[in-house]
């Protein structure tokens, strides 16, 4: 147990910075183990007052202090495991510091690390403190000249902005001098130096400036990167012409590396990314994995705007540039890939993960009023629901409205660190509107519950829908207040077609209701037949909506709403509550099979897209579903899907078969979204075939996986063969590890594959290959692979009654605490949702939770989940 409880961090306790540093001169001398950074800081004194100078730093060996060329004794300074204090000191001056590091042995990944031989850099959110005594807060913006010098080992030496100086040094070694022009937050600060291979490329922006692109990869790499650099030049013309805004330095970087906490980061003109987000070819990447290098790539290039020009005044504001940025990114996907199945996939992932998170003990508002450690905010929460605030603000505004205020907050913040209230009184005034209300949706956790009844009136031909809404309480928010929430709707009759209305007057095929109180009525004329009405259309709010829909208007609508999420949606929600019904010991067999044969309609419409159609075929995920009824009991709702799954398995076998067999593709691969659609269709045909476990179905996926030309369809063939089982499967188990055995990303989705097998073997296997020889739970990736994939996407197994589940996940999270806290601590989450499961498992979820808690030396951030997740 931790001797002293740390106290939060609040928003109400912001004050401005004490001093300003402009400009900031650093000199690295790199050694692995012994690095010495000099900083130069041009400091000023914000405001009239008397502080001391007060910087944070972290692991550092104080070497000296100067102030204005003086070197301070000890008694002038005072140094303790957080912060370099500094008394007296003027209002202007120079500081000038050195510490000594050590890379080497910084398995934390935060601050200056090595990855593969390399240095490299991860400052966001509070690393730089580890790197040199700063005040390490967003709203201390700096222009930085960064001299890096290191033993020629280290051939590449790059930082942020542009290279203005470079040479050859005596005794082996050189040094680069980099200038960024742009001032900004010390956690945008990035070094790489190292062996790298580099794809080059050029782009000429919208005024005709010519711009270099740089890709920095590991030895022999660089052609796997060339869908990444492509992925890059579709967004920076994207954002020319969806925002207007243009990149502004004449070089930008990307850097790949292996050890990496998150995804990627944007930082300025050098962004660092998880090389499992960049590299990519056909034969050892997915189509998943194209798609999510995509948009990764451009959520980072998109932060050069929403993040480094315009950046956050404190922490609390994350969302600000993170629900925003992905809110680009999301729309930028939705031109590349098609906006349904984009809005399918975007909205399948927030309730997975933001809705998971909001029912549970972890549940927090976009923007939060407290931590203990910020690296614990980058959430489900912060993201995705975030973006989904910016996208209802586009629908209740409009798409003008919507781009002036960008517009405008990109006029007036563009060079500063500000705040979500700035960002939305710019939509304020651009709009005219009064948006104090929607502010709720920043400050209030929970996902809000709507209800919908509606009431036709024959004679009359009108439509009442009355809509209620309700938010259940989160923790620290007891009550709630309603919201504005936007509702698309439109109405179809009995047979499928469009069915225009009247609203105020105005003849609509759609429109937009405004919740805005905890009850909303609207009244819709003309309704000339009885109505199925579409409600929440593209999901145009982050809710849970029941309807009174009976399972008649929801074929009407999987059949033919024009609508493609509400289509999927009738889906989903069929499919759930006939697992669900059967899970609770009620099997629905002739809705199984009305069921079925809906999708076999679904599946031979021609004219949908084969992307929409592999979204249609797969069943709600068991996380899914285990929100929807509570307490969840993991193995009921494993056995009630998977037997929802031999129906579709049986009664479609033709047409899946069929679909499998004429969707086999011959000529080269290509990562564009219509090929990835109809190889996402072959595989999900597959999938499903592999509900039935015949030895017909072993030897199709046998032979899908050994005649694949590409990852994806060798990942579609061992996934079928994981369901199916066998000797099969244990062949091509082995073939694959032999196979790619030199291919770390690949690697990583062998050891993922077998996490994910629901096989009541799959808990002992997974815990014997913590000890295969591969397995490397200090490289963030591999451990993701093996162990959160398990804790997360193997629900059944998890969960086992014995609770050897749970004690793996806490033996891993104590045991990678030790070095990576960050890390460690986005492992917790599992283990957060133990009051939604039968008490049996949730009291075991718990106890593992206690010992946790229990344990000498925790870290901050995993003490801060796990205090939470119990309280
Ligand atoms: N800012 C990064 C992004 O979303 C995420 C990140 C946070 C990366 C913290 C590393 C560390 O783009
Ligand atoms: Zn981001």
């Amino acid at each position: 147990m931790r001797t002293e409880t740390p106290q939060p961090i609040r928003l109400s306790d912001y004050r401005p910075p004490a001093f300003l540093i402009d400009e900031v001169a650093l000199a690295f001398d790199l050694a692995p183990n012994t690095t010495r950074v000099k900083a130069r800081l041009s400091v000023r004194r914000n405001g009239a007052h008397a502080d001391p100078l007060k910087l944070n730093g972290e692991r550092l060996k104080l070497i000296s202090v100067a102030v204005d060329g003086r070197a301070l004794a000890e008694a002038e300074r005072e140094v303790d495991a957080e912060f370099l204090t500094v008394p007296g000191v003027p209002d202007a001056f120079v500081l000038e510091t050195e510490v000594e590091i050590d890379p080497e042995n910084n398995k934390a990944l935060e601050g200056l690390y090595m990855s593969g031989g390399r240095f490299c850099t991860q400052c966001e959110a509070e690393g730089f403190r580890k790197i040199t005594y700063w005040p390490d807060r967003p709203d201390v913006l700096s222009r930085f000249t960064v001299r890096i010098e290191a033993d020629k080992a280290f051939p590449h030496l790059l930082s942020n902005g542009n290279l203005i100086e470079k040479g050859e040094l005596s005794g082996g070694r050189h040094y680069a001098v980099w200038n960024d022009p742009f001032p900004k937050p010390c956690y945008l600060f990035a070094l790489v130096a190292g062996a790298l291979d580099v794809l080059e490329d050029k782009l000429v922006t919208m005024s005709g400036r010519t711009v270099d692109l740089r890709i920095y990869v590991d030895p022999g790499m660089a052609p796997r990167a060339a869908y990444a650099m492509d992925a890059l030049k579709r967004s920076m013309k994207w954002d020319e012409e969806a925002f207007g805004r243009e990149y502004d330095l004449d070089l930008f970087m990307i850097v790949a590396v292996r050890d990496f906490n998150f995804g990627a980061m944007e930082n300025k003109g050098l962004n660092i990314f998880n090389s499992s987000l960049l590299l990519a070819d056909p034969a050892t990447a997915t189509d998943m994995d194209y798609e999510r290098i995509e948009s990764v790539v451009a959520h980072e290039y998109f932060h050069n705007w929403t993040g480094d020009r315009i950046t956050c005044r404190d922490w609390f504001q994350l969302c600000l540039k993170e629900g925003l940025t992905v809110f680009r990114d999301q729309s930028f996907s939705a031109d590349m890939r098609g906006h349904a199945v984009q809005r399918i996939k975007d909205v399948k992932a927030l309730r997975a993960r933001q809705f998971a998170e909001d029912q549970g003990p972890l549940a927090h508002p976009v923007r939060p009023s407290s931590y203990l450690k910020i690296d614990n905010f980058y959430t489900a929460t912060i993201y995705e629901k975030g973006s989904e605030v910016i996208r209802m603000l586009k629908t209740l505004i409009g798409p003008e409205a919507f781009r002036a205020g960008m517009d405008l907050y990109f006029e007036r913040w563009d060079g500063h660190a500000t705040t979500v209230e700035e960002f939305i009184k710019c939509f304020a005034e651009a709009s005219g509107r009064d948006l104090s209300d929607f502010f709720g949706w920043y400050e209030q956790a929970g996902t809000p519950r709507l209800s919908l009844s509606s009431a036709y009136d024959v004679a009359r031909r009108t439509l009442e829908v009355e809509i209620a809404q309700e938010t259940p309480p989160t923790p620290g928010q007891p009550t709630k207040t309603a919201l504005p929430i936007p509702v698309r709707l439109g109405l179809l009759d009995q047979d499928g077609r469009t069915q225009a209305f009247l609203r105020d007057g105005e003849a609509l095929d759609e429109t937009v209701v405004v919740l805005s109180e905890a009850k909303t009525t609207v009244r819709l004329e003309g309704v000339d037949r009885p109505p199925v009405v579409s409600a929440l259309r593209g999901f145009s709010a982050p809710v849970v909506m029941t309807t009174d829909a009976q399972p008649k208007d929801r074929y009407v609508l999987l059949a033919g709403d024009p609508d493609l999420f509400n289509r999927w949606e009738a889906g989903q929600e069929l499919a759930r509550e006939l697992i669900l019904a059967r899970a609770a010991g009620q099997p629905d067999e002739v809705g199984e099979e009305r069921f079925a044969e809906a999708m076999g309609r679904a599946l031979s419409d021609q004219a949908a897209d084969p992307a929409f159609k592999a979204l249609l075929l797969a069943m709600p995920s068991e996380p899914d579903l285990a929100l929807a009824r509570q307490p969840a009991d993991p193995a009921a709702l494993h056995e009630a899907r998977e037997a929802l799954r031999l129906r579709l398995a049986v009664h479609l076998a033709e047409d899946l078969k069929r679909l499998h067999s004429g969707l086999q593709e011959s000529g080269e691969f290509s990562p564009d979204a219509a090929s990835a659609g109809r190889r996402a269709l072959r595989n999900a045909a597959l999938e499903l075939l592999a509900a039935n476990p015949k030895a017909e179905t072993a030897e199709l996926a046998l032979g899908h996986y050994r005649a694949a030309g590409n990852m994806t369809d060798a990942m579609g063939g061992l996934a079928a063969l994981m369901l199916i089982g066998g000797p099969e499967y244990e062949a091509a188990l082995e073939d694959f590890y032999a196979k790619w055995k030199a291919e770390p990303l690949v690697v990583d989705k062998w050891f993922a594959v077998q996490a994910r097998d629901p096989d009541e073997t799959a808990l002992g296997r997974v815990m014997g290959l913590t000890a295969h020889p591969a397995f490397d739970p200090k490289n963030p990736n591999r451990l993701r692979a093996l162990v959160s994939t398990f804790a997360n996407f193997n629900p059944v197994r998890f969960h086992d009654p014995s609770g050897a589940g749970y004690r793996f996940l806490a033996d891993q999270i104590l045991a990678v605490d030790r070095y990576n806290p960050m890390t460690a601590a986005r492992l917790v989450d599992p283990l957060g949702g133990w009051r939604r499961y039968a008490p049996a498992l949730g009291q075991l979820m718990k106890a593992e939770l206690e010992r946790i808690l229990a344990s000498e030396g925790l870290s901050k951030n995993v003490f801060e989940l796990v205090t939470r997740a119990l309280g």
